[in-house]
Order: structure tokens, then sequence, then C-alpha cells
């Protein structure tokens, strides 16, 4: 018999299988070990990291894409060379389950108490595990694995983990920080989102280039809805509130804690950037989205750029399939005087893990990006291709790397010695079965003869979330 708490059947759950499946190694490798074909442009200093769901122990429960202890694989350029890493991040809760050598930590989809010998041994009390899988940033100094429940980490440049991060007491005990701030260039500022555990409200945070907090800005909410990302324009944060709800207390007591109620509709909250003006509210038929490629104000328009989905797709009960449901890439368009929504399906290409040139974020653009497919899937769903969608002439184009192939978040990365957005590369994962696995550099103005240069990893990267470039950071 099966008792809660022990390792789960994984053959019920996809995205522990295939290229989802973790590694169980942390490993270097350096320039005379990792095979370059082609030539990565010598003018590139930095690091390309990415996060992931990687569980360092069986867990007894597994709702993807939310749980799974983070992992960051990061590649290091510099002088046209490479050099790979892959770490933990070492967490409360992962350092507890190394101590014990098992699983102890239940699922978001489904708690579990935390045993008491794990209490009286000093180990972590919090049955919410901080994941710290899905995004890594570095601004403002501050290399921060992120998880939108909780504080981020710090880590060093070579990985290594320093601890929960406070902003030097700017986040209070329970804020959850967000996994998706943006970065405003004209200002350098980060404008980011806490949320609580405890609270339905929704707070705006903004901390300038130098990562001191700046500002909050309150926006009440009367029931938690999941907003995983946000978008800035020139003046305003957007986000979505999607009729998708999360219950603490529901969780706690070990029930499906999320439910999605589409006919209470999806609204769009516009929230002045300088806090001193009214929040206005948008409302349409309900979608949810996980992610803005971007957004910008024109002629007194709103104009944001997302990836949508049907319903929330996610759910405690395994193996539903409900994660594979179709994204596209949408175009929304808000009135600002008649307060009315627009919102058409821009490419029908499959596609999530939206990026944009970032120099341009929040302004007008011409490029998005985003892993694409140009297949159906199985049991998971991937993507092979990265497409560019040219908000322009409406063209997308993708690059295939492989019918069978999986090919990460394309971050874009600019081209140091230019401003224009087709100078830059798209970098990505990406693993081909009988190729292996490698970072792609894919030119951004010309997909047609494929990447500029391929940096082969000798062991596996599984597929993961989010990715960013870390300018000028070395190991
Ligand atoms: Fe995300």
């Amino acid at each position: 018999m099966r008792f809660e708490g022990d390792p789960m059947d994984l053959s019920i759950s996809p995205y522990l299988q295939g290229n989802y499946a973790p590694v169980t190694e942390e490993k270097d490798f350096g320039p005379d070990e990792l095979k370059v074909e082609g030539q990565i442009p010598k003018n590139l200093l930095g690091a390309f990291m990415r996060d992931g769901p990687n569980s360092a122990f069986q867990p007894n429960h597994y709702v993807y894409p939310l749980d799974g202890d983070g992992m960051i694989h990061a590649v290091y350029l510099q002088d046209g060379k490479a050099a790979y890493k892959n770490r933990w991040v070492e967490t409360s809760h992962l350092q507890t389950e190394r101590q014990f050598n098992r699983t102890l930590y239940g699922s978001v989809g489904k708690m579990l108490p935390v045993p008491e010998e794990v209490i009286e041994a000093g180990g972590e009390p919090n049955p919410v595990r901080n994941t710290a899988n899905t995004n890594i940033l570095y601004h403002g100094g501050k290399l921060l694995a992120m998880w939108e429940g909780g504080f981020p980490h710090l880590l060093n440049s070579d990985l290594s983990t320093v601890g929960l991060y406070d902003y030097d007491g700017a986040l209070q005990p329970g804020d959850a920080l967000t996994a998706h701030p943006k970065i405003c260039p004209a200002t350098g500022d980060l404008i980011s989102c806490t949320q609580r555990w405890d609270s339905a409200n929704y707070w705006v945070q903004m901390f300038d280039k130098n990562a001191q907090h700046k500002k909050t800005i309150e926006v009440p909410f009367t029931r938690k809805g999941i907003i995983h990302d946000l978008q800035i324009t020139e003046n305003y944060v957007v986000i979505f509130y999607a009729p998708a709800f999360h219950d603490m207390a529901r969780a706690m007591r070990g029930e499906d804690p999320f439910s999605w109620e589409p006919e209470k509709g999806t609204k769009i909250f516009v929230i002045p950037r300088n806090g001193s003006e009214d929040i206005v509210t948008y409302e349409t038929e309900a979608f949810f989205s996980w992610h803005f490629c971007n957004g910008f104000e024109k002629g007194g328009k709103i104009i944001i750029d997302y990836v949508w989905i049907n319903s929330m797709p996610f759910t405690q009960t395994q193996g539903t399939g409900v994660e594979k449901q179709p994204r596209r890439m949408y175009r929304m368009e808000l009135d600002t005087k008649t307060r009315s929504v627009t919102n058409e399906q821009f490419s029908d290409v499959f596609c999530e893990f939206s990026r944009v040139d970032e120099r341009r974020m929040g302004k007008s653009y011409r490029y998005g990006f985003a892993a694409s497919s140009n297949r159906s899937w199985g049991d998971a769903h991937g993507y092979n291709c990265t497409g560019r969608y040219d908000f322009n002439t409406g063209e997308t184009v993708l690059h295939e790397y492989g019918s069978e192939a999986n090919a990460g978040e394309p971050v874009y990365v600019a081209n140091p010695d230019s401003e224009n957005e087709k100078d830059g590369w798209l970098m990505c994962f990406v693993y081909n079965p009988g190729e292996g696995q490698f970072l792609s550099i894919l030119p951004a103005g010309d997909f047609s003869s494929g990447p500029v240069a391929k940096i082969h990893i000798p062991s596996r990267v599984p597929n993961g979330f989010h990715a960013n470039w870390m300018q000028g950071l070395t190991l």
C-alpha cells in the first residue's frame, strides 16, 4: 500500500520522463571539453543561464509546471569560447531533504504536513517548498533564482547559493516576489510585484538600477488569482487577472487547491507606474496566459502581445494532458477612451515562452520570439522550433531544429555593436535525439541558414523554464 509522502509512480507524469526527467549530477566543462560547431560571436561577453525543475529526490506528487527543485544550467562566453556549469539552487527545503535523504515535502498541488522528526531536527518547517525553479535574472549586480511563491535566492556567478534575498529588508516575511519582473530600458528600474499566500492583494514593487527599493503600489483583490507575469509600457504596468484561483486552505487539507471559473471572464488591470492615477480595469472573455511578449502605448491605445491559452493549463490531478493545450500569439488592444478590448490571434503557430529585444521593452517594436512548434505532440508538449513573429508584416518564420527536437525559451541577446533588432541572436538550449544537447546561437535577422554556433554539452540539459543573458557576468 502506498502512503501519502511515498515516492509517486513516475509513469503517470510525462513531465518526469524523456528529456523532462531530472539529471542526477552537477557538472563543469571547460572550453576544451565543449565541441563548438560554427563560430561563437567574439563580441559576446557574459553568461546564458536557464532555470528549471529538477527534483533531487523522487517526488510524492508533481504538478507540472509548478513543482521540482530549481537547477541552473549556465554557459559562459568570452573571446569566442564557452564553459558550462549546472548547479541546484540550495534551498532550505532541498538541504533538509538531503539531510534525510528522501522527499519530505508535498507539491504545490498537494501539501503534506512536515514530519515531526524533521522539525525536531531543525529542518525547514514550512510545508510550502520554495522551488527556486522558474527564472534566473541579473539586475543591479544581483544574480537571483526566482519562484513566484517566495523570496528569490541570491547566487554567486559560479552558481553557488548565498541564500534567500529580501532586498535589504524591503521584502517582508511571507512576501512572494514574481519570477517575471521587467527591466525598464529607460531607467534601468526593475518593475516587479509581490503577492502573499495569506492575502488576495497584489503589490507592484519597483527597484532602481542598483537594486534599491523605490516604490510600492497596492492593488486590492478580493480573491487570490494566479498571476504569473506582468508587462510594462511607458506609463503603465499591465496584468491579467484570469479566473484561475488557488485556495491555500484547500491545499493544506490535501484537496485540489486550483479552480477555473470561466464565467467570470478575464480582467485586465492597467496600473499607472507613477502610482498617483486610478487603476483602470478592462474585461473580456476568459482566457489564461503564462507570458507576455511586449506591450506599448500608441494613439490612445495600449497594445499587449502575449501567449494565449484557452484555460488554466494545470491541475492537481496527474496525467490529464491539460498542460499541452494549444497556445497562440495574440495581440490585445485596450482603447483608453472607449474602454473597449480587442483580442485577436496573431499567428496559428503553437508557441510559448515569448521574448523580445529588451532594449525595446515597453516600447514599440517589430519582432517577438517564442519557442514554437510545427508538429503535434504526444504525451508531453514541446517546441521543436524557434519562432519569429513580425508585428510589422504579420509574418511568422520558424527555424526547426529537428522534427523530434525540443527547444527552450529563445532569449534575445543584443549585438553590443548594433542597435538593430535584426543584428542580435536568439539563444536557447536544444535537445535533438541523435544530435544531443547544445546551446544554439541563431541570428535574429536570418533564420534561413540556422545557428551561427552550436555549443554541444556533453551531459543532458533537461527541458526547463526561463533563461536570460547575463551581460558581462563571468565565472
Ligand atoms: Fe513563466
